[in-house]
């Protein structure tokens, strides 16, 4: 009775908890419709972690918990298809698409519809689920045999453990990597002199087949299920009737797709997605066309490659030749210095490019870039420019191979290309790019969130030499802030009132904010739940690090180095002269508790003078119980409690007709616990 529950009651709520999470997390990776906010999920999610370590022979098979294997794979074992994957003809103009239909109408010679749908840019695998639950992932390979991927693919969010009925079938899809998603991935690998990606589906293909599944679990893979090869004895007579029978399972399909009756519609439905495609969230480079009835695709029938009855038309690759004049070099927080072409603009993809990517030094030197090339371009995912290669046709006879920085842009001082990198890195801690960019790093948004102090004040700040280091940000006086420009009584004010309120942040931002590499929130948030404190993190031995689940070697080395840095204790003892929080405020893994209260999974705004309580302890002891505190009143706040003086949120309360509470009824729910 460790928590104050009986071995049945745990066992109950166990139960409860797993299926109260799939729900939601189907809401959110599947429908895209999530109905809580996430920290409901995640005060949901930490219950059902505490529940299971209580008591370990509860923990399921399928609890969301045990998505991440903690283990590192040998290899992948190669497994057979049960029937082969095939792959598709491909179409590229509408009249191949024409004699397509033709031979569709000669081959199944009655009335038929077209099944047509996005053909999402992945890579395709196949699942087995056995009585309900995914028990087999397996990527194409050659179509005969795959790899058995399970581990990772259980890591991925959108595909259900369970599904909602005890079925026993394997269902086919493509699993990819939102547009969005690799876009963050590539920019933090520039960072941090890694090679970037050429695009999501390699992203994708190098999450999916990466040995620790810990990698594949942080970088947000999604799938969309196209097929049912061997359907089980449902009411399945086309493949409208697959796909609609997967989503009542639970199981992600694309929901742009529709059944056409002609090849000219069909020929629509191919415009109008190629005129949206920039605008999805995710990468197709087609549109796949299938004939909808089984029965018919069976009389089209199969080659030994692909089936007969359906078809690939493939967007044409949008490139645009243009002429690089310049090359810049920036250089980012940790040092790397990344070069981007200057061009002539151009039109691609829906967007003017004057500015293309060149990623790192060695692709540079690998496509020979030089300047006043005619270079070809590409939206790497049709998302961001870069340079796919030079029409060395067009080379003028005088051009020299590009004369590389040997230099710091803004230091001047060597720069080094270290043996495992393919960037050039400026080494010299005191280099004001890179010191620029921490700062901006520090006051960001998932940082310590200063707001109203951006680039631009944080940039005027540097070179006035009124800040060097971001701690200098907490001694600034508003005199000083008004001799920067564009800066004025008001701004002046708001910048100082949000560097206050950051003293009080919990540790993870500081943390964050500090810029150590490799240390990302979610990182940072790890240390901080686990060591408590700042001196907690920089006295902690590295296998204690290490030992925290989600934190790799990597991580931990780059953690412990940091905290050994001379310049980093200074930086430590200003932090606390400057009375900036140094501890965790958030929930306690070991605090939250499992009893009912009054405030369990209540909404609750707190406003005015408190007299009994000091506002972050009762926002702590809240959220002990269970509450989620917000700053705002909204339709979504269970209650408001009000202190004396409270202003507009009272008023927004009262007009919602939400309860307000007083300290004193504050104080009579917390001492009848
Ligand atoms: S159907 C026998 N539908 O495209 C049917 N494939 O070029 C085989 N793909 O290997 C696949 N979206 O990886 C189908 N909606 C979709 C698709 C799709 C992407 C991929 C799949 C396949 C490749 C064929």
């Amino acid at each position: 009775m460790a928590n104050g529950m009986t071995f049945d009651e745990a066992k109950h709520r166990v139960d409860e908890l797993v299926t109260l999470l799939d729900k939601y997390s189907h809401q959110y990776y599947v429908l895209d419709q999530p109905t809580i906010p996430d920290e409901d999920y995640d005060r949901l999610y930490r219950e059902l972690v505490n529940l299971e370590e209580l008591y370990p022979t509860l923990i399921q098979n399928n609890s969301p918990t045990q998505r991440v294997g903690g283990t590192l794979l040998e290899g992948f074992e190669k497994v057979q298809h049960d029937s082969p994957m095939l792959s598709l003809d491909n179409a590229f103009s509408k009249e191949e698409l024409e004699s397509f239909d033709r031979r569709m109408n000669q081959l199944i010679d009655e009335p038929f519809t077209y099944h047509c749908e996005l053909k999402i840019d992945g890579l395709a695998v196949s699942l087995k689920y056995e009585d309900g639950k995914l028990v087999q992932a397996v990527t194409r390979g050659d179509g005969t045999v795959g790899e058995n991927v399970t581990a990772n693919v259980r890591t991925i969010k959108a595909i259900p453990l369970s599904l909602k009925e005890p079925l026993t079938l394997e269902a086919r899809g493509e699993i990819y990597m939102p547009k969005s998603s690799f876009l963050a991935l590539n920019q933090q690998r520039e960072e941090q002199g890694e090679a970037v990606f050429a695009n999501p589906r390699n992203a994708a293909a190098g999450t999916l087949r990466n040995l620790d599944p810990k990698v594949t679990a942080s970088r947000n893979l999604s799938i969309f299920l196209y097929s049912l090869p061997q359907l089980s004895n449902r009411d399945v007579h086309s493949q409208n009737d697959a796909l609609n029978l997967l989503d009542s399972l639970g199981i992600k399909t694309n929901p742009e797709r529709q059944v056409l009756s002609s090849i000219d519609e069909v020929w629509s439905f191919v415009k109008e997605y190629q005129e949206k495609r920039n605008s999805l969230p995710y990468e197709i480079d087609g549109i796949v066309i299938k004939v909808n009835e089984l029965e018919q695709q069976e009389k089209a029938g199969y080659t030994v490659k692909a089936p007969r009855w359906a078809i690939a038309y493939k967007f044409p690759a949008e490139e645009a030749k243009t002429i690089i004049r310049d090359i810049e070099w920036t250089v980012g927080r940790t040092g790397v210095v990344t070069p981007t072409a200057i061009m002539d603009p151009v039109r691609l993809a829906g967007t003017t490019v004057q500015r293309a990517s060149l990623h790192n030094v060695d692709l540079m030197k690998e496509k020979d870039i030089r300047l006043f090339d005619t270079a070809i371009v590409r939206k790497a995912g049709d998302i961001i420019p870069e340079v796919v290669r030079i029409d060395k046709e067009l080379r003028n006879k005088d051009s020299e191979p590009y004369s590389y920085p040997t230099h710091c842009p803004a230091c001047d001082s060597e720069l080094m290309h270290l043996d495992d990198e393919v960037a050039l890195r400026c080494m010299n801690p005191r280099c004001s790019a890179q010191a620029k960019e921490k700062l901006t790093h520090f006051v960001s948004r998932n940082a310590m969130n200063i707001d109203g102090v951006g680039v631009s004040v944080v940039t005027q700040l540097y070179e006035k030499e009124l800040v060097k280091d971001p701690v200098d940000l907490y001694f600034l006086t508003k005199e000083q802030f008004l001799t920067l420009d564009k800066v004025g009584d008001k701004s002046a004010d708001n910048m100082l009132k949000a560097i206050k309120e950051s003293k009080t942040n919990s540790l993870e931002r500081l943390l964050f904010g500090l810029g150590i590499r490799h240390v990302g929130s979610k990182a940072a948030r790890l240390l901080a739940e686990e060591f408590l404190t700042l001196e907690g993190v920089s006295t902690a031995s590295l296998e204690a690090i290490q030992s925290i689940e989600g934190i790799g070697e990597k991580i931990a080395e780059s953690i412990h180095a940091f905290f050994e840095l001379e310049e980093v204790k200074v930086l430590i003892s200003k932090l606390e002269e400057a009375e900036i929080n140094l501890s965790y405020t958030g929930i306690r893994k070991e605090e939250v508790e499992q009893v009912d209260s009054f405030f369990t999974d209540k909404t609750v705004v707190i406003t005015g003078k408190l007299e009994q309580f000091k506002r972050n302890d009762l926002k702590e002891r809240l959220e002990i119980l269970g509450a989620k505190v917000t700053g705002s009143v909204s339709k979504n706040t269970d209650y408001l409690i009000a202190g004396e003086e409270a202003g507009s949120k009272l008023t927004k309360a009262q007009e919602l007709e939400i309860p307000i509470l007083s300290e004193a009824d504050v104080l009579k729910e917390l001492n009848e616990r």
